[in-house]
């Protein structure tokens, strides 16, 4: 296969079944620069040598796949998505093992959501197979961009938008499929702190029948005015309730919420119930696993602001937190309401909250086994 390509170019992996991903020879930063940038990295600031581009067209369906050096796109300035919003993306991260390799976690979810995010926006799926194939390109091309500091990752950003120059309200006919990637540093890198949140009676983010369970960039823009509305009043996120009621607890920002009940080995687990308008979180969905398997009851199902603030004065509710791929587990402490403040717990992250953080580091970082064979090796 690669006798057809110039020196430059290989080709060892399929991105579809008659499609190679073609490699090109990419312009890399000099190691000195680099390792300057994992000393440091922070996160969403810094990007890789490569990022991974494939093409889409109505009647030819997926083609031109290839790893190319990160840098600008040019677009039309009537390219769809910049004016219609048809356009999704994706967050999983690459973990450097202590054996040498490199694994994602769980990259089949995020596949799979990805593919049910483009069914939602009437966008052409993207195998999952496909995904996966993509996915491992670029973090194989981009390996030496895997921090290995503690808590580091290499933060994985696949999206796919509406590339189409065309002004008119209808599913595009030319879409691209990008992956960039990010190298992350830890987001605690002070210890974990309790996290202070807003709940939003003004705004919602997400209605039954809405976008709200698919990962597509509208849901984010029409986020930030509330998040905004937080900060203004003293806090770190938003916590979003549901739309017609107002009464129930849906997310928190851009994670999931889960809610502890009792404490010690008998303390139980709530978790919002995906009604439609909660993204189903891959960090949710393993913390849901991994708390069962500690012995934990957890319970998917309706959690109104109501509970949560009796259960706080009353001592039921024990902890809170927050969970999703870039924190992993974030502790919430004060939260502010019109209906009133109140604190969960005594403003430090509680035992259970703790443990399950740890717990699923542990296996992300491959320092416990992995039974449930959610890693995914590079290579
Ligand atoms: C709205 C929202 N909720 C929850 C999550 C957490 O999902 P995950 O655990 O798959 O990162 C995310 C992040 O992807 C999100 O954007």
């Amino acid at each position: 296969m690669t006798d057809t390509l110039s020196d430059s170019r290989t080709a060892s992996r399929m991105f579809t079944e008659d499609v190679p991903v073609v490699v090109e020879d990419v312009r890399r930063r000099p190691p000195t620069e680099r390792e300057a940038v994992l000393a440091d990295p922070g996160f969403g600031r810094h990007f890789t040598d490569s990022m991974f581009v494939a093409r889409y067209r109505h009647g030819e369906g997926w083609h031109d796949a290839r790893l190319t050096t990160y840098g600008p796109l040019q677009m039309d300035p009537a390219t769809a998505a910049l004016h219609y919003a048809q356009s999704i993306f994706e967050g999983l991260k690459a973990y450097a093992q202590p054996d040498g390799s490199v694994a994602t976690f769980r990259p089949e979810a995020n596949a799979a959501r990805f593919a049910r995010g483009a069914r939602r926006l009437a966008m052409p799926v993207v195998p999952e197979e496909s995904f996966l194939t993509a996915v491992d390109a670029l973090v194989d091309a981009d390996r030496d961009w895997v921090p290995t500091g503690p808590d580091q990752t290499l933060y994985l950003r696949p999206y796919m938008l509406a590339s189409e120059p065309f002004l008119g309200v209808r599913p595009a006919h030319e879409y691209l499929f990008m992956i960039i990637a990010s190298p992350a540093g830890a987001y605690f890198p002070r210890g974990v702190h309790p996290v202070s949140v807003y709940l939003s009676e003004d705004y919602i983010r997400a209605a039954p029948g809405g976008t709200g369970d698919v990962k597509c960039a509208g849901n984010y823009a029409a986020s930030l005015l509330a998040q905004e509305q937080a900060i203004e009043a003293g806090c770190d996120q938003v916590v979003w309730l549901d739309a017609v009621e107002k009464r129930y607890v849906e997310e928190m920002g851009g994670m999931n919420l889960f809610f502890v009940l009792g404490s010690g080995d008998d303390a139980e687990l709530v978790t919002p119930a995906l009604t439609g308008t909660l993204l189903p979180g891959i960090t949710r969905d393993s913390l849901i696993e991994v708390a069962r398997s500690m012995g934990h009851r957890v319970t998917e199902r309706l959690f109104s602001v109501e509970e949560w603030r009796r259960g706080v004065a009353d001592g039921t509710v024990t902890e809170t937190f927050a969970c999703g791929t870039a924190a992993v587990i974030t502790p919430v402490g004060e939260v502010k309401a019109r209906t009133g403040d109140f604190t969960v717990g005594d403003g430090t992250p509680g035992p259970l909250t703790m443990r399950l953080r740890e717990a699923l580091l542990d296996i992300q970082h491959g320092r416990v086994a992995d039974p449930r064979g959610w890693l995914h090796r590079v290579g």
